[in-house]
């Protein structure tokens, strides 16, 4: 093991269903793969009252169910790992008994630690502040690690951040957008940055619009506690598609490290067009999906699931469209697209081309060249350039072909986001992760439209469960014979 290796790893929230579904199968996978240091100790803080056979018994369940492939010799040394820490977040003998675990032979601070946070944002606040009070604070070795939402406004995540400063530097926070840990997200920089073609054409001169979108198939599940009161916007546009918009539009940093990506990313949003009060309408769409049919199943619209007040006007679709105003990107319109129970769980960006200047074949069965396209699908994973071919035969007709640029190949296996995301705060790489400025500046863009809807209490319009969201959605766009790339 190296000197500079994490050795604990601490679990608030390790009984919720973030840690069941994700962050407990990735770590196991990890272990399976060889790729936890040796020495890494896991406390998993839990209100239940079991002692550590208890947690192992449910970690077993969770994996056996998340893991996909239970393996009971990998298990019996991930279980050797853990720590079962019994204990109430606001409560002070939790921190106690933590620093008493965490500090070992003597010492006379903790070691080195991550803290992972999969518990409610509203109880961030508590435990930093006792952990701070236990003696983990900002000037020992210490990782924290929060998730989505950073805040539900611009206001309160300055509020949020501002009190996760009292206790911890910025270098010590690692906030995690899990998409930003798919593989193929990061292809999108090697795409556009290892190919000289590719870099040429990616500005304004070439491209008409990029669209990105991110569709679910399920509906709120069991989470409309949360979701009722966030909405797609919060949810999905502030934080996932801004990211990959970030991704899309960047300027090529100078180096790889952390700081120069996120200086890149920030300069985007930074960059894009402020909405006038009075273009809200113009800029942005928001729907709620209505009862309809997927995969042949009859589905109940939003007011009718679970846990969601029936004359709620929650937003499960938002279509918005936004301006980057810099040298490159000067009058492009970014489409940005989101909704649950869409036909099929996809996310994708599909970027269109410009028309040819010259109509050559005008004299020929050829009515028209449609634009070319690059269509990057996150989920599944492809990546397409869409070009056209002559149709053999004597005459002159074209069709569409699409080369394939996909980098995986077969048997090649796809690491899990968070899988990648847990090596990165291992090993204190932030690059993958986003510092509070990109969560600042993209709340900026998004709070026109919070601040709009928030006044529109009255009334949503409906989608059919099933369908693309409403077909209001191609409002927003600039051009007649521009449409939404629903299928790649
Ligand atoms: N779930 C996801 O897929 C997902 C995706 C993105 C972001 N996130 C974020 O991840 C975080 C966790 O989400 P989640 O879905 O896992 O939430 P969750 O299922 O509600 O889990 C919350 C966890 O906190 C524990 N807890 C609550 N109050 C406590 C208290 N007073 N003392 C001790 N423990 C307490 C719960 O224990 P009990 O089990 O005993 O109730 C549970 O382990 C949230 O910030 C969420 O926004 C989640």
């Amino acid at each position: 093991m190296s000197e500079d290796c994490i050795c604990q790893f601490v679990i608030f929230g390790a009984t919720g269903d973030l840690a069941s579904r994700k962050l407990l199968p990735s770590l196991y996978h990890l272990q399976c793969a060889g790729l936890l240091p040796e020495e890494l100790q896991i406390h998993a803080v839990g209100r239940r009252p079991w002692d550590d056979s208890g947690w192992l018994e449910f970690l077993r369940e969770q994996l056996e169910s998340f893991a996909g492939d239970f393996h009971p010799e990998h298990f019996e040394k991930f279980a050797a790992r853990f720590h079962y820490v019994r204990g109430e977040l606001h409560e002070a003998d939790l921190y106690q008994n933590l620093a008493k675990q965490l500090t070992k032979d003597g010492a006379q601070q903790p070691e080195r630690s991550i803290f992972y946070l999969a518990i409610r944002p509203q109880d961030f606040f508590t435990v930093l502040q006792n952990l701070s009070a236990a003696g983990f604070h900002r000037d020992g070795d210490y990782r924290i690690v929060i998730e989505k939402p950073f805040g539900n406004d611009l206001e309160s995540a300055i509020q949020l951040n501002e009190q996760i400063h009292r206790h911890f530097r910025e270098e010590q926070i690692y906030r995690i957008d899990h998409y930003l840990g798919k593989e193929i997200v990061q292809n999108l920089l090697v795409f556009r940055f290892a190919n000289l073609p590719i870099e040429a054409v990616w500005n304004r001169n070439f491209i008409d619009h990029v669209q990105i979108t991110v569709a679910e198939d399920l509906g709120v599940e069991n989470r409309a506690g949360y979701y009722d009161q966030a909405g797609a916007l919060r949810d999905m546009v502030q934080n996932h598609l801004m990211q990959i918009l970030t991704l899309v539009a960047m300027e090529p940093p100078p180096s790889l490290e952390a700081d120069t990506l996120r200086d890149e990313k920030v300069k985007v949003l930074r960059s894009i067009r402020p909405i006038p009060k009075t273009a809200i309408h113009a800029h942005a769409i928001r729907a709620q999906y209505g009862p309809g049919i997927i995969d042949h199943q009859h589905v109940p619209g939003y007011a009718d699931e679970p846990g969601v007040a029936p004359n709620s006007i929650t937003e499960t679709f938002v279509a918005a469209k936004f301006y980057i105003d810099n040298w490159r990107w000067r009058g492009v319109p970014f489409y940005l697209r989101t909704g649950k129970r869409m036909p099929t769980k996809s996310s994708s960006v599909a970027i269109r081309f410009r028309h040819t200047p010259q109509q050559l074949f005008r004299e020929t069965p050829i009515d028209r060249i449609e634009p070319n396209w690059i269509l990057l699908s996150l989920e599944p994973e492809s990546l397409k350039i869409e070009l056209h071919v002559k149709e053999p035969g004597l005459e002159m007709r074209i069709r569409p072909t699409q080369l394939n640029a996909s980098y995986r190949r077969d048997g090649e296996k796809e690491l899990d986001a968070y899988e990648a995301l847990l090596l990165d705060v291992l090993e204190g790489d932030k690059a993958l992760f986003i510092r509070f400025d990109e969560v600042e500046w993209a709340w900026r863009a998004v709070d026109p439209f919070i601040k709009r809807w928030s006044r529109e209490m009255d009334y949503i319009i409906t989608y059919p469960a099933g369908t693309w969201g409403p077909e209001e959605a191609t409002r927003i766009m600039d051009k007649e014979d521009q449409f939404w790339r629903n299928q790649l």
